[in-house]
């Protein structure tokens, strides 16, 4: 089956559409004919190998981490979906539990055909195209989990979400809004029409205006952006305000509890979250830095809200999967809104 294999940590070159062989599907996994597959700044992370401190991959692998299609077979113990069904899923996990799928030379979503555990998929939303619901595991379950679980985001509570035009800030503000925060959010004049559309209350365009002259009185920010933006955000919180970021420095509770590692890299991202921890304790406020999970049940929730009309899913552009290294080298630029997704068929 034809692939988008990384054969060495490295720039765009480091990746190639070749042929590999197509997989099987283990105990409790799907095999799944791929019908399209979104793209997200993990892919070009690791093959940067930006990730390697959490997991360095035996190379080669086969790219991509989120994929609608059809299931094609089923494994031995797989018993919640049966052959012919829509599913999509985010199918590897770095850093999860799921480091068996690494020993594999075939592991991605860039590909004719993957496997996934059963346990990751949901039936894919009725109302939607394989494109569009493949741009939905990764950003959506990652905004759910920060903003649901970690935030606990309650009705009439302040929400700021730096980064809102891109492929996790337009799933995060309409989660926001529909657990009945109000938010506000950054976005340059490009962007500004879209988060307003989306729901933001406030948007804010970074390019022109620095968001702490216009924000107060916040009592969570979901940071997308990091560096400058992450140690910046603290005086538009409340006292007690609490700080989810996905693009700051990982801290020691992301590697026990998203990651299930030991006191080793617990003890490292001690020492790189440091000073974010000391600006966190300075304003009264918490900081953590989320690794979203695979989860079947979290998306077959965001199915739901996806089928009532609660969340709309935002495509900057669909890209024949043959033009896959140009689709991750305009990713790479930053300034896609909402996300950028391949069709393999
Ligand atoms: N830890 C996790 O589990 C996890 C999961 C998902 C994503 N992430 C990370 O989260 C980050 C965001 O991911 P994404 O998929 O949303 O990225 P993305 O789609 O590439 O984000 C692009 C958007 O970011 C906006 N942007 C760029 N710089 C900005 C700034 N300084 N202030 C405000 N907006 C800015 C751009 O808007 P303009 O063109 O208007 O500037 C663009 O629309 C990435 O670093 C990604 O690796 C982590």
């Amino acid at each position: 089956m034809r692939a988008l294999v990384l054969t060495r940590y490295g720039g765009p070159e480091a990746v190639e559409l070749t042929d590999v062989p197509q997989p099987s599907p283990g105990v409790g996994e799907l095999l799944v004919r791929v019908h399209a597959a979104g793209l997200n700044p993990v892919d070009y992370k690791t093959r940067a190998g930006a990730l390697k401190m959490i997991h360095s991959y035996r190379l080669p692998i086969v790219m991509g981490n989120e994929f609608s299609g059809v299931v094609e077979a089923v494994g031995p113990g797989a018993g919640r979906f049966a052959i012919g069904d829509r599913v999509f899923a985010r199918v590897v996990a770095i850093g999860d539990r799921v480091f068996a799928r690494v020993d594999r030379s075939v592991l991605g979503a860039f590909a004719e055909h993957t496997v996934v555990h059963e346990d990751h998929a949901a039936q894919m939303p009725t109302s939607l195209d394989f494109p569009a619901a493949a741009a939905v595991p990764l950003a959506a379950l990652t905004a759910l989990q920060a903003l649901r679980d970690e935030l606990q985001v309650r009705p009439g509570q302040r929400v700021f979400i730096p980064g809102g035009a891109g492929g996790v800030g337009t799933f995060a503000i309409q989660i926001a809004k529909y657990l009945g925060a109000y938010v506000a959010t950054t976005a340059s004049a490009r962007g500004e029409a879209l988060v307003r559309r989306l729901g933001a209350d406030l948007a804010i365009d970074y390019t022109r205006e620095r968001f702490e002259d216009r924000l107060i009185g916040y009592d969570a920010a979901f940071d997308l952006i990091g560096g400058d933006t992450l140690a910046r955000l603290w005086s538009v919180l409340v006292p007690g305000g609490r700080v989810v970021s996905i693009a700051g420095p990982p801290e020691p509770v992301t590697a026990r509890k998203d990651l299930g590692r030991g006191l080793a890299l617990a003890a490292a991202f001690w020492f790189t979250s440091l000073t974010t921890r000391l600006r966190a304790a300075r304003h009264r406020a918490t900081y953590r830095y989320l690794f979203m999970h695979p989860s079947g049940a979290d998306l077959a929730y965001l199915a739901s809200l996806i089928e009532a009309n609660e969340l709309e899913i935002v495509i900057d552009r669909v890209v024949p999967f043959a033009d896959a290294k140009a689709a991750m080298a305009y990713l790479e630029t930053g300034r896609a809104k909402g996300k950028i997704v391949l069709a393999m068929t």
